[in-house]
């Protein structure tokens, strides 16, 4: 199967490379800036013709168009929308207006722009899969003065770009049923990386390994839905 991925320089992105080629599949890989992502270009040489690198930058309309353009030769399978930023832990009283705009450009408007950009290609695919990372932080039900993982209230630009995010892919899911598209949005769980910090128990191979079973499982019956990495569904 041939994968088209964002943001794998480091963190999930990187370990979705690593065990998407340790299982034989082919990865379109984009990152931000190739030439400073060595550990994803360690893995390029031993991977042959199946790991290409791309330049991308999923703010950018004319970096989006260029990835697209250099992977769509051929189908892809399966499109993972992975690049995001946290942005500010900022409390009401203290809102930054541009770091939520920069935040909500990388998470739900970076996600919409591939999407629409790859479309074409992964319409012709075998499995017609767009999957999203999102995050439990972004889920109304359990937006509550309990929290999630122990934090409540804050992180106002993360929480409102996933869940914008949310919306974009249940969107995309009504719009492309009939073409066959499966989407999905899958909360990673709180993992090891620069996002979730040294406190968080989950490392990214465990988290990876899971959100790879719940992607090869997804079907257009379930298209749509909003799960995390052990396949349960999140409440919205
Ligand atoms: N870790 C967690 O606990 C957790 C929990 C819930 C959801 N998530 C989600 O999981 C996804 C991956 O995060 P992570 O934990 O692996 O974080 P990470 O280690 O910080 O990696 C983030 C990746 O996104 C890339 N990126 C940032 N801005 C970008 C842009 N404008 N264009 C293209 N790529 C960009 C980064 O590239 P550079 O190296 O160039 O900056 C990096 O490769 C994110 O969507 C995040 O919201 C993570």
């Amino acid at each position: 199967m041939r994968y088209a991925i964002s943001g794998t320089s480091r963190g999930l992105g990187l370990e979705f490379v690593r065990q998407l080629l340790a299982r034989g599949d082919t990865v379109e890989a984009g990152a931000r800036a190739p030439s400073e992502a060595r550990s994803l270009a360690s893995l390029a040489r031993d991977a042959g013709d199946r790991l290409r690198i791309h330049p991308l930058d999923v703010t950018d309309d004319a970096s989006v168009r260029a990835f697209a353009e250099a992977v769509s030769q051929a189908p892809v399978d399966v499109l993972i929308n992975n690049a995001g930023v946290l942005g500010k832990w900022k409390v009401f009283s203290e809102l930054d207006y541009e770091d939520i705009a920069q935040v909500m450009d990388v998470n739900a408007l970076g996600p919409l722009r591939l999407s629409e950009a790859l479309m074409p290609a992964v319409l012709k695919g075998t499995t017609r899969k767009i999957v999203h990372l999102t995050t439990r932080m972004a889920s109304m039900a359990e937006n509550t003065p309990a929290g999630v993982y122990g934090f409540a209230g804050g992180s106002y630009a993360y929480r409102m770009s996933k869940a914008a995010l949310n919306a974009g892919m249940r969107t995309m899911a009504v719009d492309f049923r009939e073409q066959g598209l499966i989407t999905a949005v899958i909360n990673p769980g709180w993992v090891q990386t620069d996002i979730g910090g040294k406190m968080a128990p989950m490392r990214a191979e465990d988290s990876v390994r899971g959100m790879l079973r719940v992607i090869d499982e997804l079907t257009l019956i379930n298209s749509g839905s909003f799960f995390d990495h052990e396949g349960q569904e999140v409440p919205w």
